[in-house]
């Protein structure tokens, strides 16, 4: 794997990008229509390595799951309990997503199956799904006190039990995993969440006939027999993927950048209410719905932005948006404080101590605290560069390819893991340059 080396942009990003499918929602999108009976067909999903495992993981499960290109493919299940016993362990990959929902499908069924995945997978805690699931009933052994992978579910005499569960921390994964066991359990399942995180999993268990309840930030659901899949599935554009784009064209001068089809699903758009706020030039266009999930083009232009604070509430609307928020604070006048962000230590890496330690290379403005990050802004005049560690983490490597357009230039050691969310960034980069 070269490193990758970034040169400091002399002049504005300029023209039209269509960003890539959704990675939450493509991930959804095939293991729903994989509980299905009749065929679903998916157009716009994102084919990054970590949605490719969640494809993988339900083809092993006996779905099928044909590509008829690779943003379009086929998938059509065996019904709701018509999964089947892998022949083989479940390979997540890098994919915390894929882990943790099917951890959620996969408690109420009457066989073994046991997950593995990469060795950033291998760190991250999954107590915070057993926990729930196992409250329900289910049987699930893991290492370290049942927190890490490897993972094995072992099938229970009785049917889980629907229970109320208050999340202590707001987590669209563990929230999905719960109302997935949910599907299957006796009763009524209840998550409740101290903020509402991505609702990815309501609105498409809602577009396969499912009905959920809403009280609050508690969502509840029943057991159902089957679920009726629709014929499409049409993933909106990755508001994430277009978070890299927002920031470049914010803070590198004489940028205009147009965006085509980004989700902006409420749950999801921390990030223009942030750079709103700091000063830059948004404007949302042609607003439309993409199946469940509405969309627009963003259009965005250079501006000066401004320091701003911003904390645990609005946290579950932008936590994988902080790393680019970072560059974005690097470059504004005065500080910005971010607090309430402790979930970015457990992310694909350590992210607030990968952002402080290699973003202080380029220009030494971070303080990192316990959950959070203090950054004092800068003009790029005075950044360096430097040869910077991605972490094999997609969204720090992209972060780092932003700051070194922005400032001085940069090289990346470890690039290629942004095929993890957006396989096209750096092609899409250089077309960009031009
Ligand atoms: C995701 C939920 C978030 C997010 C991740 C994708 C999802 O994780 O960071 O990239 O698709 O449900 P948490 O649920 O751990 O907050």
């Amino acid at each position: 794997m070269a490193n990758k080396i970034i040169g400091k942009i002399s002049h504005g990003l300029q023209g039209e990008l269509i960003i890539p499918g959704d990675k939450s929602v493509s991930h959804r999108s095939v293991m729903f229509a994989a509980l299905g009976d009749t065929p679903v067909h998916i157009t716009n999903f994102l084919p990054s390595a970590d949605c490719l495992s969640t494809a993988g993981v339900m083809q092993a499960l006996g779905a099928q799951v044909d590509f008829l290109g690779p943003t379009e493919l086929i998938v059509k299940g065996n019904g709701l309990h018509g999964l089947q016993e892998p022949a083989t362990v479940l390979d997540a990959g890098n994919s915390g997503t894929t882990l943790r929902l099917m951890m959620g499908m996969l408690a109420p069924q009457k066989f073994v199956s046991v997950f593995t995945g990469d060795s950033s997978l291998h760190k991250r805690p999954m107590g915070r799904v057993i926990k729930p699931l196992s409250m329900m009933g289910a049987n699930i052994v893991g290492r370290a006190e049942n927190t890490r992978l490897p993972i094995t579910i072992v099938p229970t005499a009785k049917a889980l039990e629907g229970i109320t569960y208050d999340m202590p921390v707001a987590s669209a994964q563990v929230k999905s995993a719960i109302l997935l066991a949910g599907l299957f359990a006796n009763g009524t399942t209840t998550v409740v969440e101290p903020y509402t995180s991505r609702n990815h999993t309501e609105l498409m268990l809602e577009s396969f006939g499912v009905k959920l309840g809403y009280q609050g930030t508690a969502i509840s659901i029943e057991a159902q027999d089957k679920l009726i899949a629709p014929e499409e599935i049409l993933v909106p554009g990755d508001i994430s993927s277009a978070a890299f784009w927002l920031v470049a064209a914010s803070v590198i001068p004489h940028s205009e950048l147009l965006l085509k089809n980004v989700g902006i699903n409420p749950t999801r758009t921390g990030i223009l209410d942030v750079l709103q706020a700091m000063g830059a030039d948004i404007t949302l266009q042609n607003q439309r719905n993409s199946g469940s999930e509405p969309v627009a083009d963003i259009f965005v232009r250079s501006s000066k932005l401004h320091g701003t604070s911003f904390g645990a509430d609005i946290m579950p609307r932008l936590i994988d948006e902080i790393p680019v928020l970072t560059v974005a604070a690097m470059l504004a006048e005065g500080k910005t404080v971010i607090t309430g962000a402790g979930e970015l230590r457990v992310k694909e890496t350590d992210r607030i101590q990968a952002i402080s330690d290699q973003f202080n290379k380029l220009c030494p403005c971070i303080d990192a605290t316990e959950d959070g990050l203090i950054i004092q802004g800068t003009s790029p005049e005075k950044w360096h560069q430097a040869t910077c560690f991605s972490y094999d983490d997609h969204r720090i490597a992209m972060t780092l390819a932003v700051a070194g357009m922005a400032g001085q230039g940069v090289e990346i050691e470890n690039p290629d893991c942004i095929d993890i969310s957006y396989p096209s960034f750096y092609e899409e980069m250089n077309r960009l340059y031009k």
